[in-house]
């Protein structure tokens, strides 16, 4: 896919602003600091277009970027990040999920895990959410750089496991650094696309 445009369109705290417009919409799911933000980038070749954070919590909101006028990445809020009160935590989760539940533009999701590590309950908990709601998803196992290449598949097919993954679910070796993984990670987009 040509990325001709790639604008950020609005950072929403409630569904009243989300855009009017009925493209088709795109949205990232993850823990906080797995690489959500770094993936919109990489994806799009805009470095700071998302914001991205050595610090976990930095995307706190729903952001829409409109990518060739055509349609939109929604950068979701990392969840599993300790540092924040149950209160807001609760109040993350009942928007993430309102979002996810209700938005009829969204054609996709992207779950991003750490591939270094095995999934949390907190992603389990997340792709179980994903399936029950029959959302079409993209597993993508990021940050592959941090691993050598030989220890790819075994971290994959820990993922696999521990998530129960149904065969039919695609997973990506991903890395925003190197760009492994990207021309796929394309061609899903452009298949939701299609639909
Ligand atoms: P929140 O907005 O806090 O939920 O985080 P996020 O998921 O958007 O993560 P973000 O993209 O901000 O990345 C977090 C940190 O991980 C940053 O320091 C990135 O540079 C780093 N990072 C992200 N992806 C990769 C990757 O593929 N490889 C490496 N080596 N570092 C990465
Ligand atoms: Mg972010």
């Amino acid at each position: 896919m040509k990325i001709t445009t790639a604008d950020f369109t609005i950072s929403a705290v409630s569904p009243k602003q989300y855009p009017a417009s009925q493209d088709p919409e795109i949205a990232l799911v993850g823990r906080s600091n797995v690489g959500k933000s770094s993936l919109i980038n990489k994806f799009l070749n805009r470095k700071g277009l998302a914001r991205t954070s050595s610090q976990p919590g930095k995307t706190q909101t729903l952001n829409f970027y409109h990518i060739n006028k055509a349609w939109y990445f929604v950068d979701l809020p990392g969840y599993g990040f300790a540092r924040v009160s149950k209160e807001l935590k609760a109040r993350w989760g009942k928007f993430i999920e309102e979002y996810l539940r209700e938005r009829r533009q969204l054609v996709g999701v992207i779950q991003i895990i750490d591939i270094r590590h095995p999934p949390t309950k907190d992603d389990l908990a997340m792709y179980e959410w994903l399936v029950h709601y029959q959302l079409p998803t993209l597993i993508v196992a990021t940050k592959a750089d941090k691993i050598s290449r030989g220890q790819w598949l075994s971290h994959v097919k820990t993922i696999k496991t521990e998530l129960k993954l149904d065969s039919q679910v695609p997973l990506i070796v991903f890395s925003s650094e190197t760009g492994t993984g990207l021309e796929e990670l394309h061609r899903w987009v452009e298949e939701r696309m299609d639909r």
